[in-house]
């Protein structure tokens, strides 16, 4: 069987990451959540005061950018890997409402997207990794075996998001989190650096009306059927 790069993109909410573990579990691959980094990078400029509502300290964002050390590490408990800042466990800090309100600012700015692409493509230079997030397929790993593009309604992905957030206690309306999604496809749509685009090789899979397992058997499949 010969390892292969799976990149998952698409609009947020669309249950990539929900895909992209299932994978990873499945194959034995290596799970990387890129938006989790571009969201450490915007908590980071929040706990630096270099980023709010109406204000952005580019410039003071990008001479920090150094003091940024991110990895992964396995939780055997949760199944997945924990994202890190400086050797702390942030996974749950940057899962807040406040983050996401804020993080397409940061992933629009040209040398955070640099440092970030650099560090995911080491991560994959051995195959064997599926990576979810906005330009996989188009920036990351051009070349990836096998490219998804996950769409779904803005209304089924606000009402997971919001299913998500109630669960983790988090008390936010539907409506700031429909917006929220809105808001956010719009922006990873428009900028100018690597904007979310589908490459002209990816699969595209609507899950509006697939549950997790019919999605994930169906994409498993198509592994089976084309790369194994
Ligand atoms: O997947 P997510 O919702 O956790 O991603 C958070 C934000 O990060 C999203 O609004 C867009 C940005 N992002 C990006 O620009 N490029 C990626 N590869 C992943 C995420």
């Amino acid at each position: 069987m010969n390892n292969i790069t799976i990149a998952i993109d698409g609009f947020s909410s669309t249950g990539k990451s929900t895909l992209a573990k299932q994978l990873a579990k499945h194959l034995g691959y290596v799970y990387v959540d890129s938006g989790a980094m571009y969201r450490a990078v915007t908590y980071f400029a929040m706990q630096n005061k270099l980023v709010s509502e109406n204000y952005l300290d580019k410039e003071g964002l990008i001479k920090k950018l150094p003091e940024i050390k991110l990895h992964f590490q396995f939780n055997p408990d949760l199944g997945f890997a924990e994202m890190y800042m400086n050797d702390v466990n942030i996974e749950n800090e940057i899962r807040t409402i406040e983050v996401s309100r804020l993080v397409s600012k940061i992933a629009e700015i040209s040398e955070v997207r640099a440092k970030l692409v650099e560090q995911q493509q080491a991560m994959g230079k051995n195959k064997a990794v599926v990576m979810d997030g906005r330009d996989i397929g188009t920036v990351v790993f051009p070349d990836a075996e096998l490219k998804l593009f996950m769409t779904a309604s803005a209304h089924t992905r606000a009402k997971r998001r919001h299913d998500e957030l109630i669960e983790k206690g988090q008390h936010v309306s539907y409506e700031d989190v429909l917006q929220n999604v809105q808001e956010r496809d719009y922006i990873d749509t428009h900028r100018d650096d690597s904007p979310l685009v589908k490459a002209h090789d990816a699969i595209e899979i609507d899950n509006s009306t697939l549950t997790k397992k019919e999605q994930f058997d169906l994409v498993l499949d198509l592994i089976y059927k084309f790369y194994y």
